[in-house]
C-alpha cells in the first residue's frame, strides 16, 4: 500500500496498522519536543521525515504585553499551569501514545532560568515515567536548524538570528558545530523595538493593542516617512559583526522627548508623528542588521567557509517576520550571490516544533541522546558554538557601500 498521498496523523496511523497486521514497514521514529525557555509553552510530535503529527502552543505574550515586559515569576507560573495540557494536546492531536515515542527533546539552554526549569522538570519526569531517552536542546541551535525541516539546506550555511532575546550571526557547520561571528553587545533587536513601541505608547493605538512591539512598529512604519527623522546607524567605525541597539534606542527616545515637548503630549498619549518615528527606527535597525550581515558574508567568503555552490543565509527569529528587514537583508544577499532562506513566520518564533526537529536531527546523527535522564541541568546563559568574534574583528573587513533604501 502506498501511504504517500496521506499526511500527518492519518498516514502515521496507516503505518502503525500495517505494522500490527504484520507488514514489514519501517516505522518512522518519533520525537516529542518541549519548549519553555521564555514566554511560549510549546510541544510537538514530529516524525523523522519532518512531518508534524501534532502540536500545541500556549503564548504568554498578551500577559507580558499588559505588564509592560516579561516578569520571570509570572512566566514560570504560566508555564507551570499550561505545560501538562500543552503536551497532552500535542500527543492527542498526533494520535500518539507516549509509549510510541522514540525520545523526548527539551530546551535546556539558554533562556530564563525559571522558565527553563519548568520544561526540564516536566520532561525528565515524563521521560522517566515512560522510559524514554532524553535529548537536551540548545534553543539557538534549534532556531538555526529549523529551516532544514522545510528546505534542503546543506551545511555549512550562514545564520542570522534576530529575536526578542538574541541578535547573532553564526556559521552552521553541522548539527552541533557552530562558529559565532557576531552578537549583540547590549540588547537584542526585538527587545529594542519592543521598548521603542512601549515608549511611543503604541498599546494605545487602535490598530496595535494586541501586537508585539516589533509588529506594531512594522505596521505603523508602512504609512510613515522615515526621512522625517534621522538616526545614526550604530557602530559605523567598528569593523566587526557585532550588533548594538541600546544607543539607537537612546537616539529614538531623545527624539520622542523633543516631539512630546513640542506637541504638549503627556505620557500615554500618541504623538502625531508615531508612524514617521516607527519608519525611521525600523529602517535604522534594518540597515544595521544588513551591514553586519554583509561583513559576515564577506568574512566567510574570504576564509573559504562557505560552499561555492548555492551559499545560503538563513534568516530566523521573531524579528525575521519583519518584511522590511527581510527585504533589506535581501539587498545584501543579492549583491553577494547568496541565497536567502527565511522560514515562514510560524517557524521563526518559539515553538515545540523547532525543538522536536532538533531532537530528530540529533537522533539521526546519534548525538547528545541520554538513555537515562538522570543528571540534566538547565543553563540560562549558553553561547552558540565557538566564539570567533575576535578573529572577525581582527580581519577588519570594509563593507562596500550599498543602497539600502526600499522606499522614499
Ligand atoms: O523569537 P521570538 O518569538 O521570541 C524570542 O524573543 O525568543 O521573538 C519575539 C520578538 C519580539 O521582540 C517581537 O517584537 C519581535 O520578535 N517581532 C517583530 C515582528 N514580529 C515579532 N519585530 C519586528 N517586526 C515584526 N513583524
Ligand atoms: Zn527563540
Amino acid at each position: 500500500m502506498n501511504t504517500g498521498a496521506w499526511t500527518g496523523p492519518v498516514r502515521f496511523w496507516m503505518k502503525r496498522c500495517m505494522t500490527v497486521r504484520g507488514f514489514s514497514v519501517d516505522r518512522p521514529r518519533l520525537v516529542l519536543g518541549i519548549e519553555t525557555s521564555c514566554d511560549e509553552t510549546g510541544a510537538a510530535v514530529l516524525d523523522e521525515n519532518g512531518v508534524i503529527l501534532g502540536e500545541s502552543l500556549h503564548s504568554q505574550k498578551q500577559t507580558h504585553l499588559d505588564a509592560g515586559g516579561i516578569i520571570p515569576t509570572v512566566a514560570q507560573r504560566l508555564h507551570k499551569e499550561n505545560i501538562s495540557r500543552v503536551v497532552q494536546e500535542a500527543l492527542s492531536r498526533s494520535s500518539i501514545e507516549p509509549c510510541e515515542l522514540t525520545a523526548v527533546a527539551t530546551t535546556v539552554k539558554p533562556g530564563l532560568a525559571l522558565s527553563l526549569g519548568i520544561g526540564l522538570e516536566f520532561s525528565l519526569k515524563f521521560a522517566r515515567l515512560h522510559e524514554k531517552p532524553f535529548i537536551p536542546i540548545h534553543h539557538m541551535e534549534a532556531h538555526a536548524l529549523t529551516v532544514r525541516m522545510l528546505h534542503p539546506v546543506d551545511f555549512p550555511f550562514l545564520v542570522l538570528l534576530v529575536s526578542g532575546g538574541h541578535s547573532l550571526l553564526a556559521l552552521a557547520k553541522g548539527i552541533d558545530e557552530f562558529l559565532l561571528l557576531g552578537q549583540s553587545l547590549d540588547e537584542a533587536a526585538g527587545d529594542t523595538l519592543d521598548k521603542i513601541a512601549r515608549r511611543l505608547s503604541l498599546r494605545n493605538h487602535p490598530e496595535c493593542s494586541t501586537l508585539s512591539g516589533g509588529q506594531a512598529i512594522e505596521l505603523l512604519a508602512k504609512e510613515g516617512n522615515r526621512l522625517e527623522f534621522h538616526f545614526r546607524s550604530p557602530m559605523g567605525q567598528l569593523f566587526d559583526c557585532n550588533f548594538s541597539f541600546a544607543g539607537l534606542r537612546n537616539q529614538v527616545t531623545m527624539a520622542i522627548i523633543k516631539k512630546e515637548k513640542e506637541e504638549g503630549v503627556e505620557t500615554g498619549q500618541l504623538l502625531s508623528c508615531v508612524k514617521d518615528i516607527a519608519a525611521a527606527a525600523q529602517h535604522t535597525v534594518a540597515s544595521h542588521i544588513a551591514k553586519r550581515t554583509h561583513r559576515a558574508i564577506l568574512f566567510c567568503k574570504a576564509k573559504g567557509l562557505l560552499p561555492h555552490h548555492n551559499p545560503t543565509l538563513v534568516l530566523s527569529g521573531g524579528v525575521a517576520s519583519n518584511e522590511y528587514i527581510r527585504q533589506t537583508v535581501k539587498i545584501i544577499t543579492d549583491a553577494t550571490g547568496m541565497q536567502l532562506v527565511c522560514p515562514p513566520s510560524k517557524f521563526c518564533t518559539d515553538n515545540g516544533v523547532m525543538i522536536a526537529w532538533n531532537g530528530i536531527e540529533r537522533l539521526k546523527h546519534g548525538k547528545g541522546i541520554l538513555s537515562h535522564a538522570e543528571e540534566v541541568y538547565y543553563e540560562p546563559k549558553a553561547p552558540l558554538g565557538l566564539d570567533i568574534t575576535a578573529e572577525v574583528k581582527e580581519a577588519a573587513i570594509k563593507v562596500p557601500p550599498l543602497k539600502l533604501r526600499l522606499n522614499s
